[in-house]
């Protein structure tokens, strides 16, 4: 496909799932990591994975065209991208990144099944914003997807007048019926902004004012778009925690979207930099949202050698350039308050804890284990194989670093991933300063949120083979 030639989105679904290589016969069957010498360069993060979703739906919902810089082009993304023209959007690739969706101004019912793939965030936004339009829309997954717990979505779209049938209940497959909503006043039992969304969006096809309370902030990306696309979004702190008020029927305009680089996918260049002698690596683009960067604070915590630089706004959000240098690091107890603002970062966090001096204890991880995977048993599973003290707790993990004079784990193990991008990563960085090298296996997974993992890795001076 070349660069000025629009495609349709189902094309280059077709060429990304035949990179998939994980499921081609007689592909590679696993990445190995091999510790070697110092990573030094710079690298652009890929595009934000929260964001990149969220613009495409809500270019979907509005009227008009919404022009995108930037879209992550990982597997995740192009499903929703896929789904919404299954919804009635138009949507095309202009070239790298550059995407433009046409919105109807709300969503018609698709004539086949939404599959999206191993994406939660794509699964549970989606079905909110259908459920605002009197539409029946089928849902399914890939067997990651099809595990996890939806009851969290659809409890509060079906206090709001939602119809669902699922597997198990609350499973995917699952058939949504939308239409005829009702606002609802919703205190999120569980900090997770992939529900607060679903609301949200739903909300703008409810009649009433839709209220949520939010007593743990979750990334609020949902919201600022909202707004850019011209609604009125309403956030106060109250008693009980942050209260979004959006009032239901407004009009969205389609805006442009410039989405800046990953926190959650910059985070494993950084960590390979920390942990290994001699490295410096600067990240360019990172998205700062306060909500995002609780990796970096805890990394900070632990004494590593972090400089912020050329901090801008891009499109309503702070962006900078993270350089990372290699430092000995000290464990540290997380704060629990933090987990909201790096759940996605802690299995690379598990990686640095492991190179660090003394424990580094990690609580209130509940969530962790309801993600593409239970990450919290991979975490503690994949680091004992790799010969590090571990010990695992109902909601946590404690990981007692290797370090005092020696800051190598000694690796030299195959860790299984289960399907999950970020446990295969994060096995990879620990595989470039352990002792010994580091395999993983379904290598084809890391597609779906960061594309250009090894190439990326490589150009900083990594050895991560195919084998
Ligand atoms: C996301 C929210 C988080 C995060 C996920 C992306 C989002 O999930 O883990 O990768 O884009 O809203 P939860 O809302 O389930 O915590």
């Amino acid at each position: 496909m070349t660069e000025t030639a629009p495609a349709r989105v189902g094309d280059t679904l077709k060429d990304d799932l035949s990179m998939a290589a994980g499921e081609v016969a007689g592909g590679p069957v696993g990445l190995t990591a091999r510790p070697g010498g110092p990573l030094r360069g710079a690298a652009a993060a890929p595009g934000d994975k929260s964001i990149s979703h969220r613009a495409l739906i809500l270019g979907a919902l509005a009227k008009g065209v919404t022009e995108i810089e930037g879209l992550l082009e990982g597997e995740d993304v192009r499903r929703t991208a896929a789904a919404m023209q299954a919804f009635g959007a138009r949507v095309e690739r202009l070239g790298d990144g550059r995407w433009r969706v046409e919105g109807a101004g709300g969503l018609a019912e698709p004539a086949g099944i939404i599959d999206c793939g191993n994406a939660g965030t794509g699964a549970r936004l989606i079905m909110g914003a259908a459920a605002g339009f009197p539409l029946t829309a089928t849902f399914t997954g890939d067997a990651s997807l099809r595990g996890r717990p939806m009851g969290r979505v659809l409890r509060p779209l079906g206090l709001m007048g939602a119809g669902w049938l699922g597997r198990q209940g609350d499973r995917l497959p699952l058939s949504l019926r939308g239409g005829g909503l009702r606002a609802i006043d919703y205190r999120l039992p569980e900090p997770s902004a992939q529900v607060k969304s679903a609301i949200l969006l739903a909300g703008l096809g409810a009649e009433g004012e839709t209220r949520i309370v939010e007593p743990v902030l979750t990334r609020d990306h949902t919201e600022r778009m909202l707004r850019a696309f011209g609604a009125e979004v309403l956030v106060e702190d109250g008693a009980e925690g942050r209260v979004i008020t959006l009032r239901g029927g407004q009009p969205l305009t389609g805006a442009p979207v410039r989405v800046p680089g990953d926190p959650s996918s910059a985070a494993f260049p950084i960590v390979a930099a920390l942990i290994t002698p001699g490295s410096a690596v600067t990240v360019t683009n990172v998205l700062l949202n306060p909500l995002r960067c609780g990796l970096l604070e805890t990394l900070e915590a632990m004494g590593a050698d972090l400089t912020i630089a050329n901090v801008r706004d891009a499109g309503g959000e702070r962006v900078g350039d993270v350089t990372a240098r290699a430092s000995p690091l000290r464990g540290v107890v997380v704060p629990e308050a933090r987990a909201a603002s790096m759940i996605d970062e802690y299995p690379i966090l598990a990686v640095a804890a492991a190179h660090a001096e003394g424990p580094t204890v990690m609580r209130g991880l509940g969530e962790l284990r309801v993600k593409e995977s239970d990450r919290v048993a991979l975490m503690a599973a994949g680091l004992t194989a790799c010969g590090v003290q571990v010990e695992e707790e109902p909601e946590g993990l404690i990981v007692v670093g290797t370090a005092g004079g020696n800051r190598e784990a000694p690796g030299g193990a195959k860790v299984s991933t289960h399907g999950d991008h970020r446990i295969a990563m994060s096995f990879l960085v620990l595989g470039l300063a352990a002792r010994a090298p580091v395999t993983v296996d379904e290598p084809g997974m890391i597609a779906t949120s960061f594309p250009g993992f090894t190439g990326l890795m490589a150009s900083l001076g990594a050895h991560i083979d195919l084998i």
